[in-house]
């Protein structure tokens, strides 16, 4: 890491599903970057952005006024030619071509793999920096857009927990996360939902079910089960908590709307440091390919190559807390 710095030029791109933040960070990495005399190049359309050139400098007011917008100003793809070894060259060679001495990469753990195997083709410093609604990456207790996408779920939880206590129905809820359950656990706390199934907890219906009679039977006129969409088909559920139950049950598929909106305060400030880190850690002489984090409050740095390696668990407390809470 005692590399003399060489850094002149740095490329930024946001890859994979946007999530709210990916403006702010883009915002960071271009003004930390500004601040050190370093030029931008934005580049759109994630990876098949770069495969393309659709690439531009990007300069301190092209990031003004993006603080509070949701999406990404540089547009995003999942990229199907970046699983291909030409065109993980073929991108190295792009970066190489434009004078890009290192990369950012806004994104999931898709979005790394891309660039570690851009990294190991052509050497080019790459910088990962946790963008996802799912909050599901290894090395950071947080991602950007996951605050936002709960604050999002949870207004809908409000809403629809109000006219399911004044037609006293159950409602199931779909939430985003295909192979996390994070958006469902913390929204299902936030919420009060009286039961949450995510794909990494074993449950049983006919328990959840007995759970809601006896709710039921206290007095409870309204019931919400949330279902993150990779635990069970939302549908199902709430056909057999309906056959079983014998309540009036209704479906409510949040969807996409998650992943939209203006930023909370939360993801803006993780997205600022984030991305001023980035900037930091290849000043300092970083060659390699790393990802930023956050580890109980303070920045972390971690091999990008280990972000696949292992999976960001649910921590079981918390899971406890919403099972002990949902009475
Ligand atoms: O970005 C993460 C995510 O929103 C997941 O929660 C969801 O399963 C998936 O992306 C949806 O992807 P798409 O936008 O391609 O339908």
């Amino acid at each position: 890491m005692a590399e003399q710095n060489t850094i002149k030029k740095i490329g930024v791109l946001t890859s994979g599903g946007d999530a709210p933040g990916m403006n702010p960070a883009i915002r960071s990495v271009v003004r930390t970057a500004f601040y050190h005399d370093i030029t931008v190049m934005g580049i759109y359309r994630g990876y098949d952005g770069l495969l393309n050139k659709e690439i531009k400098e990007l300069t301190v007011s092209d990031v003004g006024g993006i603080i509070n917008r949701g999406g990404t100003v540089l547009l995003t793809a999942r990229c199907e030619e970046m699983y291909e070894e030409e065109g993980q060259k073929k991108a190295g060679e792009i970066l190489k071509e434009f004078e890009i001495d290192a990369l950012v990469v806004i994104g999931g753990d898709g979005s790394y793999k891309g660039a570690l195997a851009i990294h190991e083709h052509s050497g080019i410093p790459m910088i990962g920096i946790p963008g996802t609604i799912d909050n599901d990456i290894p090395g950071t207790d947080f991602t950007i857009g996951f605050a936002t996408a709960v604050n999002t779920a949870l207004d809908a939880i409000d809403k629809i927990r109000d006219t399911a206590t004044s037609h006293e129905r159950l409602f199931v809820v779909e939430v985003m996360g295909r192979q996390a359950g994070y958006i469902a656990l913390e929204t299902a706390i936030a919420g009060g939902a009286e039961a949450v199934l995510m794909p990494e907890v074993p449950f049983d219906l006919d328990v959840i079910c007995a759970r809601i009679e006896a709710g039921s039977k206290r007095g409870k006129l309204s019931s919400i089960v949330v279902v993150a969409e990779g635990a069970a088909s939302s549908m199902e559920v709430a056909y057999r908590i309906k056959q079983t139950l014998n309540v009036d049950t209704r479906l409510t598929v949040i969807g996409h709307m998650q992943r939209g909106g203006s930023p909370v305060a939360l993801d803006r400030i993780l997205a600022a440091r984030f991305g001023k880190a980035g900037v930091d850690l290849l000043l300092e002489g970083e060659r390699g390919a790393k990802m930023i984090g956050v580890i109980g409050g303070k920045i972390s740095v971690n091999d990008l190559a280990d972000t696949s390696a292992y999976v960001h668990k649910i921590d079981p407390e918390i899971v406890e807390l919403a099972r002990i809470l949902a009475i």
